[in-house]
């Protein structure tokens, strides 16, 4: 039987992989966008353009999803919806609540209304973790410290308890930073990668960046929606921690990155206070042991596969 997915944020990275894996395994693919001035289905054109099971409707998170959950009657719904920079939240605060907390209270009450066999995967954040010492597991407390750590915190607690409370097929899955040559251009691997190709071809002079002693624990895209398929696929709803285990500072990363183009970081590399949030998440490593047991994911793309295939996708563009 030919099953059914929504999958709201398919305009960006993970939504755009997502969409191509539902559709290689023969999903019927719908997904939410919002009307902009500018074309923004850059990352799925090229599904667009080859397969006819992909449908893009207009809607926003910011209001009912009642209408357009009730007319497609998916299997599965994927909510990776959000306003997913978290240095911007702290300037949008209330935007982000709306989006990124009620949102996903918008969608649940839609499934739980209309048919409570209707999957439900929540895009849930390491950036929850906040100051929370790693190594981080699904038994970690809890501790964020920005509008967005504590609005997907809120989404995260509504899904537990859509789950426990009416029954419904409804996981978290609690990612670490996952990047790729789809990634937004304002995150810091995208963002000290084109710095660095343009200043190899000079085409640039600085970059300038904010904290380079925070640590994250850098995975692919990719692998991180295999990791999202294989939890909605479970035999029970639960939730999970997607991780690679390994960590580096974003000094370190940006030392990776201008050593791959033989460029010495510190003659380019200039200190803002603009990008300086007002609290910053110092460390994360994920513990993805449970992940690993439960339903064998592992990654299979390293950090230094993520820079190279950032660097090759971005010299192309920029040549
Ligand atoms: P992304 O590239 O920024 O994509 C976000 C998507 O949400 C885009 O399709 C965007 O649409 C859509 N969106 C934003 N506001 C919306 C609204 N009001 N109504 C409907 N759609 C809206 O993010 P990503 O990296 O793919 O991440 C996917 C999800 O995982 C997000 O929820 C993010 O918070 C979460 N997450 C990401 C990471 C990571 O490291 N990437 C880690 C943990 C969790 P437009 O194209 O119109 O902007
Ligand atoms: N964006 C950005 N820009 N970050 C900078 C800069 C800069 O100029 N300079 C230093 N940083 C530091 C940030 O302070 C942060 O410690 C680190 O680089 C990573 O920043 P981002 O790439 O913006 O990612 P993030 O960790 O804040 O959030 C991402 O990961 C979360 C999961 O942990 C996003 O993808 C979130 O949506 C996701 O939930």
């Amino acid at each position: 039987m030919i099953k059914t997915a929504i999958i709201f944020g398919i305009t960006g990275q993970d939504g755009s992989y997502l969409a191509e894996l539902l559709l290689n395994k023969n999903y019927e693919v719908h997904g939410l966008v919002r009307r902009s001035s500018s074309i923004h289905t850059k990352r799925i054109d090229y599904l667009l353009h080859s397969s006819d099971k992909i449908h893009l409707h207009y809607g926003d998170l910011s209001t009912s999803q009642h209408g357009f959950i009730s007319r497609i009657q998916p299997d599965e719904i994927y909510n990776l919806a959000a306003m997913s920079h978290v240095r911007v939240s702290f300037d949008v605060p209330e935007y982000t609540i709306d989006i990124n907390a009620i949102g996903p209270l918008r969608i649940l009450e839609v499934i739980k209304d209309i048919n409570p066999k209707i999957k439900y995967y929540q895009a849930s954040s390491s950036e929850m973790f906040g100051m929370s010492l790693p190594p981080q597991n699904e038994d970690t407390v809890f501790q964020p410290c920005s509008p967005y750590g504590i609005a997907k915190l809120s989404a995260y607690w509504t899904t537990k308890l859509y789950r426990d409370g009416y029954n419904l097929f409804a996981c978290n899955g609690i990612l670490m930073n996952h990047e790729s040559e789809r990634r937004g251009e304002t995150f810091v691997t995208k963002k000290i990668i084109r710095a660095a190709v343009r200043i190899k071809l000079g085409k640039q002079d600085s970059l300038v960046l904010g904290n380079l002693d925070a640590k994250r624990d850098w995975g692919h895209s990719k692998d991180y929606c295999r990791a999202i398929y294989a939890i909605m696929q479970h035999n029970k709803p639960d939730d999970f921690v997607v991780a690679t285990g390994y960590q580096y500072s974003v000094k370190e990363f940006l030392i990776k990155v201008f050593n791959t183009l033989s460029l010495n970081w510190e003659e380019y590399v200039v200190y803002d206070d603009k990008y300086k949030r007002p609290k910053e998440v110092p460390s994360l490593l994920g513990d993805a042991t449970k992940i690993k047991t439960v339903l064998g994911w592992s990654p299979e793309i390293n950090i230094d596969m993520i820079i190279s295939e950032m660097i090759k996708s971005i010299m192309i563009e920029e040549k």
